[in-house]
């Protein structure tokens, strides 16, 4: 067999030569040659997927303005879907842009059906990023088996597709939805309660990931921590041999308690901290604190929404308010931790079937790191759910939090923002045409 000097290339070559192909040209590539095959499929390579604009020829990274004229054809596809069958045939006798239609369905169903069974099963795992939004053909069991086949994705954005609960049955299954920090579910009229259990599902099951660790890693044990938890473990910055030192934790007293590990760990030594009870921890009151910030604070345990329980309203407030004096504002990485701590941005805007009892379900499960937060358009919601859940996610700035304008009694209305619906054709919100 005659080798070409291409065939002589390290493989660190022709893998930098593939960084700079689309995911078309990649597929080509693995096309070539065995080896070639398995250097197209490398894990480096696949970080991103974007199906929806594949199908559409576009395969360069660009980005798409989500509240485009898209959204009108798409809420046209939500008000006329068009039977998902591959075996139809296209009626070309009909109104040409109903059979372009069609045949932008098929095409996009295709692709995601092919990218389901040959290419996730090779790199699924290390797919970081999804964009799935404006899927006129994306299916529950299609993102379902997407979701458990990507077990790493971080980013996930479906607005405005027609997937429902069903498409989120797997989550926490085998790590499933664990490590999405961007869930975007805007534009999702049949999401209801149940897909906000299974999030809230998953997220219980996040791995902590800190320097300092607790004992307990799942919710359930979580509750029981103050039972037989009562040691932690941190890790100083001086790398010393005796970097893990342990500290007796008083179950009753966890604030002072940590008052006397600064004292005895200068602030310098500290790089991060993983406690529960830290969100109500005020750091500059403590003695040696002052350069200690609060966002190398982190929060671990889930079992926070039953401390909110027994708060007064009172108590609420005052944290909710003195929270957001001090919070950040990058929405993104507002809270200074691993990625793969639970989810930072959470949009259900237009989800207007979620009421009170699916906001619980997140709420017990905790949000430490949540630092946006968008409910246009949940009509059914009041401000009990809405407070329960604020007071769960205690990195949310109130400046990034938007519920429907109708919603009265919530102790943070003058600072929170208002619906974002008012504007947007395709999204519901209970002003729409007023
Ligand atoms: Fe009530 Fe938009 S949903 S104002």
């Amino acid at each position: 067999k005659k080798q070409t000097q291409i065939d002589h290339m390290p493989d660190e070559v022709i893998l930098k030569m593939f960084s700079y192909f689309n995911a078309q040209d990649l597929c080509h590539c693995a096309c070539v040659s065995s080896r070639w095959n398995l250097l197209a499929m490398d894990g480096s390579l696949w970080k991103e997927l974007r199906p929806v604009q594949w199908a559409k020829a576009n395969w360069d990274n660009e980005s798409t303005s989500s509240d485009s004229d898209d959204d009108v054809d798409v809420i046209e596809q939500l008000l006329n879907p068009v039977t998902l069958d591959e075996d139809a045939d296209i009626d070309e006798s009909g109104d040409w842009v109903q059979s372009h239609r069609c045949l932008q369905i098929r095409h996009e169903l295709n692709m995601l059906t092919k990218m389901v069974k040959y290419l996730l099963p090779q790199i699924g795992k290390f797919v970081k990023r999804c964009d799935l939004a404006h899927s006129c053909s994306l299916t529950n069991n299609l993102l379902c088996k997407i979701l458990q086949l990507c077990p790493n994705m971080e980013y996930l954005d479906v607005t405005q597709s027609c997937i429902s609960d069903s498409a989120f049955k797997g989550m926490s299954l085998n790590g499933c939805g664990i490590r999405l920090n961007h869930l975007d579910l805007s534009g999702c009229i049949n999401v209801t309660d149940l897909t906000l259990q299974r999030i809230a599902r998953s997220q219980k099951s996040v791995p902590c990931k800190n320097t300092m660790k607790c004992c307990m890693r799942s919710s359930r044990k979580c509750r029981k921590r103050s039972a037989h938890c009562s040691r932690f473990k941190y890790q100083s910055s001086d790398g010393t041999p005796d970097v893990y030192k342990s500290f007796e934790q008083n179950k009753d007293d966890n604030c002072g308690q940590l008052t006397k590990l600064i004292d005895i760990c200068t602030p310098q030594q500290f790089q991060s901290i993983t406690c529960s009870e830290l969100q109500d921890w005020d750091s500059s009151d403590k003695k040696g604190s002052t350069e200690l910030e609060m966002t190398s604070v982190s929060v671990c345990d889930r079992s926070v929404s039953q401390q909110d329980k027994i708060r007064t309203n009172e108590d609420k407030l005052r944290t909710t308010k003195n929270r957001n004096k001090n919070a950040p504002e990058d929405v993104n990485n507002s809270c200074g931790l691993n990625s793969s701590q639970g989810l930072q941005y959470l949009s259900l805007s237009g989800c207007y079937l979620i009421t009170d009892s699916g906001l619980r379900f997140l709420a017990e499960a905790g949000l430490p790191c949540l630092s946006y937060l968008d409910l246009s358009g949940c009509l059914s919601i009041t401000s009990n759910g809405l407070v329960d859940l604020i007071n769960s996610c205690p990195r949310l700035p109130l400046k990034n939090l938007y519920y429907c304008d109708n919603i009265t009694n919530v102790p943070f209305d003058d600072i929170a923002n208002g619906c974002r619906n008012l504007q947007c054709k395709s999204r519901v919100c209970c002003r729409t045409g007023e």
